[in-house]
């Protein structure tokens, strides 16, 4: 079926000036490029900040804020927001409305220092250099606020590469600022542009210590620093050390007990500029606002506060009009609660979205003991990778969004095609641009590092053990999902009698222009195909040696890198396998992936007229599905299991019922109708999978339920939940299917589940999180885990599915 679309759509093109219209088609690409470049430029880019602007610049500008309550002289250290943390006294932040286009609104509950900060993002587009952009903070303090709640905000720019900034009004002599702040800057990128600090609006703390140098606090403080490039990013180590030399000096000139308040101490000594970091402080008392207007000079108009108040109306209420086009939630979640949650949930999702760029660590020794083809090869591994200096390579650059900010601010492979997956229905564009990117990383044999660890600032994240790539390491091929959307979307505006319907849906202009979006596909098809045939060397598995039956003597594969407790390039980290380890190991989970990888690759090429390769991946495919019954099926256990080989040699499989039993069914490579009603049997029971806050990792009848790290052995994740609800809703809505009705009931009652699971705990606690306890439905481990977890948006805005009367939810328990 899915074939047969592909073949339509191939001759279809021959229909279509395809290959006569290339240079056109070449100058539409780089037109697309242009214009996707000017208004993704600028952006929250730094999502491991609660609030860091920068352009998609390798080397450039960066504007970032920083603030504490200063109440007393011993937790101001403390109290400092910089860098997202987890557990510091958030009562829940993020994006509550955000078009990655446009802009948003996000809010901080900074229960810790009693205030809520807003900030207030919008993007101006014009003139020559990817437009302009502004920020408004806004503070509030919580209702336990002192009435005289004093709060120090500072907001900085820096810069690094080539170019300038200085401040524009030289007062170096006053104690501060009385009214706005303006730089003056230039890069060989961005061109000319003004950067502003206004005056804003607040009350300021009043009281002045008699003698302390005259500091007024309503004034503003500039100070500019020369820092060495590679120590920008620690911007608060520079504003510390700074303070520290402050108190230091007052405490000698007026003793312990003199000393001015501590809202005066901290603050830094103005000395305005040129310099490499630019810090602009302010002390206020109560409630406050005031903005940061970048303005690009090739722009017809410098941006006003008048502007940005304009802006952030209409991209608010924009971004509300389209949301219920595009991912409303649907019966029964059709109140506005869930609206609301729906929409964090997913802006935090794109408001995540980072621009990377550094060097990353790898060991390229390509140590034979990598290929873990002996016994015990995890012992000879551990020595390698002991014995083997990883080195510094790079620099790379990388756009993506991240799994969390607090946590893991950085791009993750196998999290990333579950990211894409909401955001590819409301940007299809800026996931084409994202997935190239990705794609960019890939080595000349074919390799994406499935961490991505670039540049010091990322890895001061990570222990220094977990920070090493190596290019025999493979992480499930997600990002295929998008590009198979991707493709989809293509072929039905191909065989659409009303093109409309399809181009107008997402504003893509890949869509728009068909021409350039077979350019996209045939530019990243070679780079697709050095994955794929990567992906199938570098993790075989042995199916000759050990005297398996199956239909192919090829498709069986397993994962490279695995130790007795650990997978950690299958994502699944602990969850339970074969033991102890063995060089004949076949994974069930992998030759899925590998199934669906082929299935999506081969769509691409026959979407291409790329018609050798099409048979090529066919006989692939089928010979996949083949020996996923052959090799991974068990009768007895009417399951799929892993398969390993025993003390006699003798292969076995090994069945650890849970998610890898799933997986065949959730990529759409279950062979028959009886193998499908085991799988929904399994699902289904509360004894093994099914649990009222979503299914669980593990059965609960598995001897390994819940035990040691349990990471992957009992708790509920979203993105494989994701997959079984997209995966029933597929059977449920499948009229030919004997088990359509089931899968209906299931459908409905998963999907309610998991909304309400991940909505309870966002109620509960402010944040969405890593993963659910199967229990209690609570959230646990990383919290503002906004990456996959957001798949819930997705969830919700899928259709409920009638079920026919005499296959009501408690009939799914029976047998069939
Ligand atoms: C994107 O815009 C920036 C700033 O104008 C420019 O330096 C960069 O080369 C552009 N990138 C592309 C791919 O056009
Ligand atoms: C629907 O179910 C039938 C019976 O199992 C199967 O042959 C067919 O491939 C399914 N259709 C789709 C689109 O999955």
């Amino acid at each position: 079926m899915a074939l047969l679309a592909c073949i339509l759509a191939a001759l279809a093109l021959f229909t279509t000036p395809l290959v006569a219209a290339n240079a056109d088609t070449s100058a539409a690409v780089k037109e697309i490029d242009r214009a996707t470049n000017a208004s993704l430029l600028w952006g929250p880019y730094k999502p491991n900040l609660y609030f860091g602007v920068r352009p998609r610049i390798p080397k450039s500008l960066a504007v970032g804020l920083m603030w504490a309550k200063v109440e007393d002289y011993t937790s101001v250290q403390h109290n400092f927001r910089h860098t997202c943390e987890q557990h510091e006294g958030m009562a829940g932040y993020g994006w509550d409305a955000f078009d990655p286009r446009r802009g948003g609104r996000q809010t901080i509950h900074d229960a810790g220092n009693q205030i809520d900060i807003s900030t207030e993002f919008v993007k101006i587009p014009g003139g020559e250099h990817g437009g302009s952009w502004a920020v408004r903070v806004k503070g509030t303090p919580r209702p336990d606020a002192p009435e005289n709640l004093k709060t120090t905000v500072i907001t900085y720019a820096s810069l690094e590469g080539l170019g300038n900034v200085g401040v524009k009004d030289d007062n170096a002599e006053e104690p501060g600022y009385q009214g706005d702040v303006n730089f003056l800057g230039q890069t060989p990128e961005l061109g000319k542009f003004v950067l502003k600090v206004t005056k804003g609006k607040g009350e300021h703390p009043g009281e002045e210590h008699p003698e302390y140098q005259k500091k007024p606090l309503d004034h503003t403080f500039v100070h500019s620093f020369q820092v060495p490039e590679q120590a920008i990013w620690q911007v608060k180590n520079v504003l510390f050390a700074h303070l520290k030399q402050n108190v230091e000096a007052c405490v000698e000139e007026y003793g312990q007990e003199h000393m001015p308040p501590p809202e005066q101490i901290y603050t830094i000594i103005n000395k305005p500029g040129l310099g490499s970091l630019h810090l602009v402080q302010k002390v206020f008392e109560g409630a406050f606002e005031f903005d940061v207007l970048y303005s690009s000079a090739s722009a017809p108009k410098e941006v006003t506060s008048e502007v940005v108040t304009e802006e952030i109306k209409a991209i608010t209420g924009d971004f509300s009009k389209r949301y219920d086009e595009v991912l409303k939630p649907q019966a029964p979640f059709d109140d506005e609660h869930y609206e609301e949650f729906s929409k964090s949930l997913f802006s935090n999702l794109v408001g995540g979205i980072g621009y990377f760029y550094g060097d990353e660590v790898v060991d390229r020794s390509y140590d034979p003991a990598y290929e873990d083809e002996d016994e015990g090869f995890w012992e000879q591994a551990a020595e390698a990778r002991a014995r083997n200096e990883p080195k510094l390579e790079g620099p790379y650059e990388l756009f993506t969004s991240i799994p969390s900010r607090p946590f893991f601010p950085r791009g993750f492979l196998w999290d990333e095609g579950f990211h894409l997956l909401p955001i590819v229905d409301w940007d299809i564009d800026l996931t084409l641009q994202i997935i190239k990117s990705w794609f960019n990383l890939m080595d000349d044999d074919g390799w994406i590092a499935r961490e991505q660890i670039l540049g010091a600032e990322a890895r001061s994240k990570v222990p220094a053990e977990f920070q090493v790539q190596y290019p025999h390491y493979a992480n499930p091929p997600t990002l295929f999902f998008i590009l198979c959307a991707f493709t989809e979307k293509l072929k039905s505006e191909v065989l659409s009698t009303d093109q409309e319907t399809v181009a107008g849906q997402a504003g893509s202009l890949y869509l728009q222009n068909h021409a350039a979006a077979v350019q996209y596909l045939k530019d990243l098809y070679p780079l697709l195909k050095k994955h794929y045939f990567w992906f199938r060397k570098t993790q075989q598995g042995d199916i000759k040696s050990y005297d398996r039956e199956a239909f192919s003597s090829k498709e069986g594969y397993r994962w490279r890198g695995r130790t007795p407790r650990h997978i950690l390039t299958s994502g699944l980290d602990d969850y339970p396998r074969a033991q102890p380890p063995h060089p004949g190991e076949l994974h069930v989970d992998l030759i899925s992936w590998i199934g669906m990888m082929t299935r999506s690759i081969k769509d691409i090429a026959s979407f291409l007229g790329e018609d050798d390769d099409v048979d090529e991946y066919a006989k692939y495919y089928e010979a996949i599905v083949r020996n996923i019954d052959d090799l991974h099926w068990s009768a007895l256990h009417q399951a799929y299991c892993d398969a390993t080989v025993d003390a006699y040699e003798e292969s076995t499989l090994v069945c650890h019922k849970g998610y890898i039993s799933l997986f065949p069914y959730l990529l759409g490579l279950v062979s028959s109708d009886d193998k499908l009603g085991a799988v929904l049997d399994l699902l289904a029971d509360p004894d093994e999978l099914w649990s009222d806050h979503g299914l669980r990792s593990l059965s609960r009848r598995d001897a390994l339920y819940g035990t040691d790290e349990n990471y992957w052995r009992s708790p509920v994740w979203l993105n494989i939940n994701y997959l079984a609800v997209a995966a029933l809703h597929g059977t449920a809505t499948n009229a030919t299917s004997p088990h359509a009705a089931r899968a209906a009931a299931l459908y409905n009652d998963l999907r309610r589940n998991l909304v309400d699971t991940v909505f309870d705990s966002w109620q509960d606690t402010g944040f969405a999180w890593e993963q659910y306890d199967p229990d209690t439905g609570k959230g646990q481990r990383t919290q503002h885990f906004t990456g996959w977890t957001s798949l819930v948006a997705k969830i919700a805005a899928m259709p409920e599915v009638k079920v026919a009367k005499w296959a009501d939810a408690d009939s799914r328990h029976d047998e069939l």
